[in-house]
């Protein structure tokens, strides 16, 4: 049976060292960082948030950006095996193509944590994962727009995240749950935006020049903030009013979408928060020290925001966090 290197630790040196070990928490331990790039504001305080907990916490944080690259990934991740770090945080790209790393790391004894995305690979490849649901937060921005149109009929463009990523399919799935049975709302052109702000102003728009200069179309939903920002621009380019003429809901409730609902471009989002660190810091420092194996699955909350909610005041509280 594979037992994770922490495990083995805890395990040899007994209980009576374990109160010590707990102690120090996880000063002095090395730990990689697979982070997928900076494709978003969002992405870009995780790693910062990261970064922090790790120097708060004494830990030696090796970092590598795979610039969106899946490839760049794994050959970090083999390089952090053969460094013998303790253990392994990785945000992964897609979902698919991972059994295999993640097995030398079991095979290494270094226990891998998730942050944020999942992957389609046997569960006890890695310790746990630290991520939102994300079904539930496009079911939260569906289920906001239902009540938002009543009966009204709503044609929606919907901008994905980065295809085959786990946000992009569980939120798609979510949203689509949200509108199920409500014959006034539909989804009349879906494409991703890769998660970023140019993309899914360029992709907006198309979905208007193709919609009548967006005559036809009633709302928005991006899989994140940073493309429903891109949105908002190509709807005020094409000389409509984001907010009003087309309602835009989106996900993750960055500074620059509280901004926009300030100025009443936006309408809602979903929170995910960037401390993934925090909760992925506490179970290696359990496992690693006390061989405590935490939950598989780490869930972070999913709460909805609208201009009801103090805008202002979310986007002063974030704004230093280093979106
Ligand atoms: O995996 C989380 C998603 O990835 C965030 O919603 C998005 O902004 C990021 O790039």
């Amino acid at each position: 049976m594979f037992i994770f290197k922490g495990l083995a630790i805890a395990a040899g040196i007994g209980a009576l060292l374990s109160s010590a070990a707990w102690a120090e928490g996880l000063q002095g331990k090395v730990i990689g960082f697979s982070q997928i790039g900076s494709e978003s504001g969002w992405r870009a305080a995780e790693t910062s948030v990261t970064k922090a907990e790790a120097e708060a916490r004494g830990v030696d944080l090796k970092f590598a950006d795979a610039q969106q690259k899946q490839e760049n990934q794994i050959k970090a991740i083999r390089g952090f095996i053969a460094q013998g770090v303790d253990a392994i945080l990785v945000a992964p790209v897609v979902s698919t193509g991972w059994e295999e790393v993640l097995t030398e790391a079991k095979e290494a004894a270094i226990p891998v944590v998730l942050l944020d995305r999942g992957v389609d690979a046997p569960q006890d490849l890695y310790l746990t994962s630290v991520a939102s649901d994300q079904v539930k937060e496009g079911r939260v921005a569906g289920e906001w727009l239902v009540g938002a149109v009543g009966d009204k009929d709503c044609k929606i463009v919907e901008l994905q995240g980065t295809v085959g990523s786990s946000p992009a399919i569980n939120r798609k799935q979510g949203f689509e749950e949200a509108i199920a049975g409500k014959a006034n709302l539909s989804i009349i052109r879906s494409q991703t935006g890769d998660f970023t702000r140019s993309k899914g102003k360029e992709v907006m728009e198309g979905f208007i020049k193709a919609e009548n200069g967006g005559a036809g179309i009633c709302a928005v939903y991006a899989h994140n903030d940073d493309m429903a920002v891109g949105a908002i621009q190509a709807i005020k380019d094409a000389g409509l009013k984001p907010g009003t003429d087309i309602l835009v809901t989106s996900i993750d409730a960055v500074p620059d979408i509280f901004a926009a609902m300030v100025a009443g471009e936006a309408n809602a989002t979903v929170e995910l928060t960037p401390n993934m660190a925090g909760p992925a810091f506490d179970a290696l420092d359990a496992f690693l020290n006390a061989g405590t194996v935490p939950e598989k699955f780490i869930i972070t909350e999913s709460k909805l925001y609208t201009p009801a909610d103090d805008p202002q005041g979310e986007y002063d509280r974030r704004k230093g966090l280093g979106y």
